[in-house]
């Protein structure tokens, strides 16, 4: 029997999963509210939070899944990348532990384990698949070969598609993270009212800024026309600019699956909440004949369930790692 405890703690969420045999015992996490105030993560207050949080989220997961630290065989941690601060509270803490229980230490790229999400509860996966990774922190499209082996085919040369949202919503003056309200507003808009630019950018990478730009001057102009005009169009606006997104998203997945020649698509990061995306994903499924895999939504955001998918297969394949190992803040690229 394998029994891992894994910890994530890249952003500003401290999350620690018990998994044992590849089946999740415990999924506990703690997100961090006070960066709300502040528009977007803090990230020095990010680590605070981590140093605070981590032992108490231990602490339950161990609790829910039955697990006692004497049974644990490795101690799993997202490597990184992501906030320096917030990731050396997970890197230190399972590294301590490990020591402590001298058991083995498992490193987790962030980005393996959000494609590992994938086989959770759905162990059979068929392979390559081709997965659309969208949160506030990346927008890639990644082709998984094997559960340790993935490439990059595409990602944001500046903003991700979850900043795109939140920073729109922030224009209209919606709480932080916005991404969720202007999906709500736009279920009763007309998607098709407003035309925003789609981004133009070689290859299979995204780009943002350009539309987020173009929403900025968009509602400047508009508002000095008519100083009503977001609240008598809000719904149109979220609806109109959301479409962009999603359809400019999933031109370039389609663009992948033809070029790549893989059907199986899979979906991942918080704006996989995003309904109009989730809409239009299967609508384009159906099109195109593509056979699409979404993990629940709480191992679609950031979680440490996740975090010990990955390294279940990073145990099975006895990839463990010294005590030397540092956290990285940016993207290493693919592969283990
Ligand atoms: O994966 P995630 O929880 O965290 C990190 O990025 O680390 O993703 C959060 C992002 C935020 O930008 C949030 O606005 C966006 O996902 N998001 C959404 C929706 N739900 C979350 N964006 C659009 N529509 C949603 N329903
Ligand atoms: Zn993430």
């Amino acid at each position: 029997m394998c029994t891992i405890l894994a910890i994530e703690s890249s952003c500003d969420d401290t999350s620690a999963s018990v998994i044992q045999d590849g089946n999740i015992l415990s999924n506990v996490i703690s997100s961090q509210v006070i960066h709300q105030k502040y528009g977007g993560v803090v990230p020095e207050l990010a680590s605070r939070a981590h140093q605070g949080n981590i032992v108490p989220v231990v602490e339950s997961a161990l609790i829910e899944a039955n697990i006692r630290k004497t049974d644990l065989n490795a101690i799993a941690f997202t490597q990184g990348p992501g906030l320096l601060g917030s990731l050396l509270v997970g890197n230190s803490f399972a590294k301590a532990f490990a020591l402590g229980l001298n058991i083995p230490l498992i490193t987790v790229d962030h980005l393996h384990a959000h494609l590992a999400a994938h086989f959770i509860g759905s162990p059979d996966l068929k392979m390559p698949f081709l997965c659309l990774l969208v949160s506030g922190g990346h927008t890639m499209i990644v082709k998984m070969t094997s559960p340790l082996e993935y490439t990059i085919l595409g990602r944001t040369t500046d903003d991700a598609a979850g900043e795109a949202f939140d920073k729109a919503a922030k224009i209209l003056d919606f709480p932080y993270p916005g991404g969720p309200l202007v999906d709500k507003y736009a279920l009763d808009g007309n998607p098709l009212r407003f035309v925003f630019p789609e981004p133009q950018i070689p290859n299979l990478d995204f780009s943002f800024s350009g539309l987020k730009t173009s929403f900025l001057y968009f509602i400047q102009q508009k508002t000095r026309e008519n100083p009503a005009f977001v609240a008598e169009n809000l719904a149109d606006i979220c609806a109109s600019y959301q479409h962009r997104i999603v359809t400019y998203l999933l031109k370039r997945l389609a663009k992948a699956s033809k070029e790549t020649g893989i059907k199986n698509i899979g979906l991942a990061g918080g704006v996989a909440a995003n309904s109009y995306l989730r809409k239009m994903l299967l609508q384009t499924a159906e099109e195109k004949g593509w056979q699409v895999h979404i993990p629940a939504f709480e191992y679609c955001t950031d979680n440490a369930a996740m975090v010990a998918m990955a390294a279940h297969f990073k145990y099975k394949a006895g990839l463990f790692s010294g005590q030397e190992v540092s956290p990285y803040t940016r993207s290493v690229g693919g592969g283990i």
